[in-house]
């Protein structure tokens, strides 16, 4: 389509990253200071990095070596923030973390298998937030996706003052497209994580928060719908 193609080489000439836009929304929904993070699909670390001004200690795992290769070579030596190539479903350091983040990630792995896998590895009294892309199935997300599209266009000018840039090393990693309908993701993750807050937000993604309540029950038998 025609727009498509001028809107997509409008945003080459003018990146910005949808997914950094909401790194200051994570940090809002965490407490000031806590023990262990994890980053699940961290790309080139800049979450990781920020979240270490705040935790004891913060692991980003990615399946893509490449890119843990960058967010290596992008931390200094003083940021207690280590990173590993690991898959999301398979890594386990063991202990639990008090904040788990996964942003534009989910969508890559299976939903349910992955929904439960945090839920096991958060700590009780800890904090997941999820920022994801889900397939278009609602008119709140087709009507929040068409006003992102003037949004984005102003924000890509604004923020590189008009003159065409490289692409930030955080929009280097991996992509996928969204293939599960928004509402099959609403109603797995209020199965899987009681009491989860869902929003819908601008520039094609939406969002999760759940607290782990203390005295929380394995989440082992409510089984998985896909695979
Ligand atoms: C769209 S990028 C997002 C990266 C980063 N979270 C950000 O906000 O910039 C998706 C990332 O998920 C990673 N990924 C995909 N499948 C994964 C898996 N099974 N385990 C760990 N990471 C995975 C990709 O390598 C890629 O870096």
């Amino acid at each position: 389509m025609p727009l498509l193609d001028a809107l997509a080489r409008f945003n080459d000439a003018h990146p910005w990253s949808h997914n950094a836009h909401f790194h200051p929304w994570i940090l809002r929904r965490l407490p000031g200071r806590f023990d262990r993070a994890l980053d699940v699909g961290c790309g080139a670390g800049d979450l990781a990095r920020l979240l270490a001004a705040r935790a004891t200690r913060v692991h980003g795992i990615d399946s893509d070596e490449r890119i843990i290769g960058r967010a290596r070579e992008s931390t200094g030596p003083g940021l207690p923030v280590t990173f590993a190539v690991a898959d999301a479903l398979a890594y386990d350091e063991g202990s639990p973390y008090d904040v788990i983040t996964c942003v534009a990630v989910l969508h890559h792995l299976p939903l349910t298998e992955a929904l439960i896998r945090f839920r096991r590895q958060l700590a009780p009294g800890g904090t997941l937030v999820i920022v994801g892309l889900t397939r278009e199935d609602t008119r709140v997300q087709t009507l929040l996706g068409l006003a992102s599209v003037p949004l984005n266009l102003i924000t890509g000018w604004v923020r590189n003052r008009g003159r065409r840039a490289p692409r930030p090393v955080a929009m280097t990693a991996q992509t996928r497209p969204a293939d599960v309908p928004y509402t099959e993701f609403v109603r797995e993750a209020r199965r899987v994580l009681p009491g989860v807050r869902l929003r819908r937000r601008l520039f094609w993604r939406h969002t999760l928060v759940w607290k782990k309540v203390r005295g929380d029950v394995d989440p082992g038998r409510l089984g998985t719908t896909q695979g």
